[in-house]
């Protein structure tokens, strides 16, 4: 039954993906919409119109940027909580800015699904990531409520606009899915910004609770909650390199974020000896490149370790390493710099081979340091691990899915949606601390995100909200 082919795409970016295009069993082939039960008004044009419009929500002057709790943030929480309401949902927002939407259904009491994404946004974003699952998911219960079918559902159903997945103003990442995950620590309201606000005072600041008793209030009860969905771009090529509009994400790459902080001696430009340097500019230079040499042949160097052995292939699966964000201190052309501080981003499929790698990287980061004579740290700031999502759920959208491309396409895709996994981050890896989740990616153009650059096809956010609707309406 689940036979599989192969894939490799061939762009550069794409070659170290594999898709396994799987097949599903077990949905129905012969539900068949007509033209008008498609919905385009609402899944299409109004939900294109809404990602425009909340593409405009920003902070800065000719840039899209919307991080946790910034002015912006509110205008858009406010816009979006509107929008829950026009779809028939009763809305609140929670003691951590996330903003939700219930609709009962047929049993109050029964398991809900939750279905979200996030609307913060990293800086100089596109109008796509995050904002796409919550528009989707509110157009396809808008949908729903056209066709009266809303008070129809089996279980209730919450759309949750999620308040920081990025981790932009403070470097952690899921604040908001894992508020409701119940798996935020109360040490993660000291947390700062870059201006030195923690968490505490800027949740305090936009009237919201920062205790153990809020935490405590927003964690959800496993036990209330069936299932947690999420629909979101798929941020690389390889939909795009296939021609199918939608994927089933079958797993989430774990990740680490550490600070580096590489202190030497700050000093005149012009009058000290090369010889007599201690610079964390040239250090850190160093640190960066043996970060990319690393990340390119891990092989090369956790074979040489016995604990690491296990893990002798040439590559590791899904490995990436990124340095983002670097400060310097003075930051002046005439000054040796007295401090620089750098982020690393690294991912991988397996958890183990992750920490083998940033095992490697800090060995070799103070050996780097020592010789350099510069004082180094290294702070873990976040951590996740690998996640898998549910197979019953993943295979359900898989169908939703692959409906929704057979009727946008008026009956011309009949093959499975691919399967893929997902090496961006997303509030699913938080939610999946609380229960089973699954994925749905939308193509993107070029496969480009965290630009302004991100684009999706009007055609593919339709097929997005009606694979939701589709599949709300077969729960
Ligand atoms: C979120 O976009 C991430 O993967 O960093
Ligand atoms: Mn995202
Ligand atoms: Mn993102």
């Amino acid at each position: 039954m689940a036979a599989a082919h192969l894939l490799r795409a061939s762009s550069s970016r794409a070659s170290v993906l594999f898709v396994i295009v799987a097949v599903f069993a077990g949905f129905s082939e012969g539900r068949e919409a007509g033209r008008d039960e498609l919905f385009a008004e609402t899944l299409r044009d109004e939900a294109v119109a809404r990602l425009y419009e909340l593409g405009k929500v920003t902070d800065a002057d000719g840039h899209l940027e919307r991080t946790f709790l910034s002015p912006a943030f509110t205008r858009a929480s406010k816009q979006v909580l509107d929008w829950m309401k026009d779809a028939g949902l009763k809305t609140w927002v929670d003691q951590m800015g996330n903003v939700h939407g219930r609709v009962d259904g047929r049993n109050a009491s029964a398991e809900a699904l939750l279905i979200g994404s996030h609307i913060d946004t990293v800086i100089d974003a596109g109008f796509y990531d995050g904002t796409l699952g919550v528009i989707s998911a509110i157009a396809a219960v808008k949908a729903l409520m056209k066709k009266g079918r809303l008070n129809d559902l089996k279980r209730p159903v919450e759309v949750i606009a999620f308040s920081d997945e990025e981790g932009v103003r403070f470097q952690s990442t899921f604040l908001g899915s894992s508020a409701v995950a119940g798996i935020l620590p109360a040490k993660a309201f000291e947390i700062s910004d870059k201006s030195g606000a923690t968490l505490r005072d800027v949740l305090k600041a936009n009237s919201l609770e920062a205790t153990e008793e809020s935490l405590i209030q927003l964690k959800y009860d496993p036990s209330s909650v069936w299932g947690y969905v999420e629909v979101h771009i798929e941020q690389g090529p390889v939909l795009e390199f296939l021609g199918y509009p939608l994927g089933v994400v079958k797993g989430i790459a774990g990740q680490t974020r550490l600070k580096v902080t590489v202190g030497g001696s700050q000093g005149h430009a012009g009058t000290i000896p090369m010889a007599m340097r201690q610079d964390p500019m040239a250090a850190s230079a160093e640190l960066i490149l043996f970060l990319e040499t690393l990340c390119k042949s891990p092989a090369k160097f956790l074979n040489r370790r016995e604990q690491c052995r296990s893990l002798s292939g040439d590559s590791i699966d899904g490995l990436v390493c990124t340095v983002g964000d670097i400060s310097i201190w003075p930051g002046a052309s005439n000054v040796i710099p007295g401090q620089v501080t750098f982020s690393v981003d690294l991912r991988a499929i397996d958890d183990e081979a992750r920490e083998a790698v940033i095992f490697e990287f800090s060995e070799q980061l103070y050996e780097i340091c020592d010789r350099r004579s510069v004082l180094c740290t290294v702070e873990q700031k976040h951590s996740a691990g690998a996640v898998r999502c549910d197979p019953a759920l993943s295979s359900h959208l898989e169908w939703a899915a692959r409906t929704a491309a057979r009727e946008i396409s008026g009956g011309f895709t009949q093959t499975q949606a691919p399967v893929m996994m997902s090496g961006a981050g997303h509030d699913a890896m938080a939610m999946s601390h609380l229960t089973k989740v699954g994925m749905l990616f939308v193509r993107c153009r070029g496969g480009v995100s965290h630009s302004p650059e991100e684009y999706v096809l009007e055609e593919d956010v339709w097929a997005a909200g009606l694979a939701i609707m589709n599949f709300l309406e077969s729960l």
